[in-house]
């Protein structure tokens, strides 16, 4: 008898206890068939499975990918999806992955949620997600949801969800082949569809990520990442008003709020008809002329608020 006789039996004795016990969960616990409903952006799918697997299992098996790190060990916390019925308590393994307005939101680790009965969760879209990234300023690549689908096949499903039209189809078939051969051909993209509708609308960005076979997370990354790209519409003539220290103590404040209240929107906003957005500036350089703005192109310095009408019908 060697050293690690003993090892290799304790071992041996585990491993049998746990495969026992893994069958008699699945022969003697029976939870019979449940039903999973699972929503994720407008879709909705449903399926049913025979009860007793964890929740990621079932999701994998039925072609939704959560993303996972850990294997499904609870360690990595990505594979979040917001319970909406069924489920049982919230574990404490999972508690410590989750933000209190995670928690009220009803948030749990689908690898750790078993399937005992019927159950209804929400996933997270592209969009909601990558935003959240954003505004925790914590992007992290591995932190995305994806939808499995046949591969190269644009699906019906989403080109009905999509807001689009034919000429949009065209426009964008027209700028992906424009950057075809291009080595880095996203920002170019972008560039164009920023371009040709004055913003990046979402249901583009989608078809443009589809088309590009990227997903819409990172395509949305890299918008973020450049101030040149916006995502709301912008007007065809920018007013910016200067708000940085000598303009402000100057009255750049209130130039603002004249402004806004002109032209009945907020600052960073479009005009209903897009003639206007407003922006404000941290400098435009040309201090010794505090208050400044500038429209389009032009500066107006030694600014005042009754010039405002006049600048304003200056432009079509
Ligand atoms: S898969 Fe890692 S925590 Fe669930
Ligand atoms: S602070 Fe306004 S132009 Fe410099």
């Amino acid at each position: 008898m060697t050293f690690f006789t003993p090892i290799i039996i304790i071992s041996l004795i585990l491993l049998v206890i746990t495969i026992l016990l893994a069958i008699a969960d699945r022969l003697l616990v029976n939870y019979g068939e449940c039903k999973i409903i699972v929503h994720q952006d407008e879709e909705r799918q449903e399926f049913v499975v025979q009860g007793g697997s964890p929740l990621l299992t079932e999701l994998t098996n039925n072609g939704i990918e959560v993303n996972s790190s850990c294997g499904g060990k609870a360690t990595c916390g990505y594979c979040k999806v917001t319970v909406l019925s069924g489920g049982g308590e919230i574990l404490p393994t999972e508690e410590i992955f989750m933000s209190r307005k995670e928690k009220l939101n009803q948030m749990r680790l689908a690898c750790q949620v078993k399937v005992k009965n019927d159950i209804e969760i929400f996933i997270p879209d592209f969009l909601t997600t990558v935003r959240g990234i954003v505004e925790n300023e914590t992007f992290d690549p591995k932190l995305r949801w994806r939808v499995t689908r046949e591969d190269g096949v644009y699906p019906e499903m989403m080109a009905k969800k999509l807001n689009i039209t034919a000429e949009d189809e065209m426009r964008v078939a027209g700028i992906l082949e424009k950057h075809r051969e291009d080595p880095g051909p996203v920002v170019p993209v972008l560039q164009d569809i920023n371009k040709t509708y004055n913003h990046l609308p979402e249901d583009i960005l989608r078809l443009a990520a589809d088309k590009l076979d990227m997903p819409l997370s990172e395509l949305y990354r890299i918008a973020t990442f450049y101030n040149a790209f916006t995502f709301e519409p912008k007007g065809r003539n920018i007013i910016r008003v200067c708000m940085g220290t000598s303009c402000y103590v100057k009255g750049g404040q209130r130039i603002l709020e004249m402004a806004e209240k002109k032209l009945g929107i907020e600052v960073d906003k479009a005009t209903e008809d897009l003639k206007f957005s407003l922006e404000t500036v941290s400098c435009i350089g040309c201090c010794g002329q505090s208050p400044v703005i500038s429209l389009n192109e032009d500066i107006h310095g030694y600014f005042k608020i009754d010039m405002l009408d006049k600048i304003l019908d200056e432009v079509d």
